[in-house]
């Protein structure tokens, strides 16, 4: 539901005056409540000017992350529902799954402290206070499971080309859950599904992404941040997380309605994998060698070291 607070944002958004009379009229509340939520609002971040006889107007949102700028930012998206935020959670992906029941929304979890997060093949993954951006996406495909193949190519996709075009980084993509700058790792997601009689009827896509420098990056010799990577450049993480959810919504709608092959060339330009020499980790045992290509359902051909053909459909790579 759309809080006053959502409300008013929406009304100010284009940055003229309205008046408090015509803000309590058309939110359906009083004009001390009016009052009340822009101070609420100051309080949050958002420069808003008040002048006799004009009313109010919004002069720069809120570049601090809550709530508040984060429900204004799903306000116009076609695909989230709702948006939680926690400031602290033991894993957003954990919450995802405790909440997925309760409606059949399309959801997204947002939080800057995790005490329990977790990567693939069941790794922590470290997730101190306000260095990174922790999130879930709940969604609702209601496809059949082989349709699923697909679905880390085009979120992979759409979280590269966010980075980039927010940051102007070349964000590169380690098929096939990893998001790459400098060779180095700077984002994973985890993508787990609920699957009912060859359906899947909700995915819980786990995303981490490593902001600024953390003692625990630091350590690790394979791991970067953005802000790490842009040095003294301005950041601002409200603004990405708009980007991000923009970049989300239209790959993800494409999933739904295009296969793979619709932005194989768009992926391949953004791949890191070819041409190096890999160590491809599988349930099934390691496999030494290059990628000759990827199917047009997403699956990787391997040629290994006496020239043996793999198809790998899920793996971890090493580079
Ligand atoms: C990986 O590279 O192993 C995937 C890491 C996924 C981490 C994210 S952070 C948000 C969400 N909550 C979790 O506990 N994990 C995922």
């Amino acid at each position: 539901m759309q809080t006053t607070k959502t409300a008013l944002l929406a009304l100010l958004k284009s940055g003229d005056f309205v008046s408090g009379e015509a803000l309590a009229e058309e939110i359906g509340v009083s004009r001390t409540a009016i009052w009340k939520n822009i101070q609420k609002l100051k309080d949050q971040g958002y420069n808003i000017v008040a002048v006799h006889n004009k009313g109010y107007s919004l002069l720069e949102s809120s570049k601090e992350l809550n709530e508040t700028t984060l429900k204004s930012l799903i306000e116009s998206s076609q695909l989230f529902d709702q948006v939680v935020y926690k400031e602290v959670v033991d894993s957003t992906q954990n919450y995802a799954f405790n909440i997925l029941n309760q409606s059949d929304d399309n959801i997204v979890i947002v939080s800057q402290e995790q005490t329990k997060g977790r990567g693939r093949f069941k790794r922590e993954w470290e997730s101190p206070k306000s260095t990174g951006l922790y999130m879930s996406l709940v969604l609702r495909p209601d496809i059949p499971n082989h349709k699923m193949i697909p679905f880390n190519l085009f979120i992979s996709l759409a979280i590269s080309k966010a980075i980039q075009k927010v940051t102007g980084l070349d964000a590169g993509i380690k098929w096939p859950n990893d998001i790459y700058i400098n060779n180095k790792k700077v984002c994973g997601f985890l993508t787990e599904i609920v699957a009912e009689e060859n359906t899947v009827s909700s995915i819980i896509c786990g995303i981490g992404i490593n902001i600024k420098p953390s003692n625990e990056i630091s350590k690790l010799a394979t791991a970067t941040s953005l802000l790490g990577e842009l040095k003294d450049k301005d950041f601002d993480l409200v603004h990405f997380i708009d980007v991000l959810f923009q970049h989300i919504e239209i790959y993800y709608n494409m999933f739904m309605t295009k296969n793979f092959k619709a932005i194989k060339d768009e992926w391949l330009s953004h791949s890191i994998i070819f041409n190096r020499k890999l160590k491809v980790t599988q349930s099934s045992g390691v496999i030494y060698g290059k990628v000759l290509d990827i199917t047009d359902d997403g699956q990787l051909l391997i040629v290994d070291e006496e020239a043996n053909i793999h198809k790998v459909i899920s793996a971890d790579i090493e580079i």
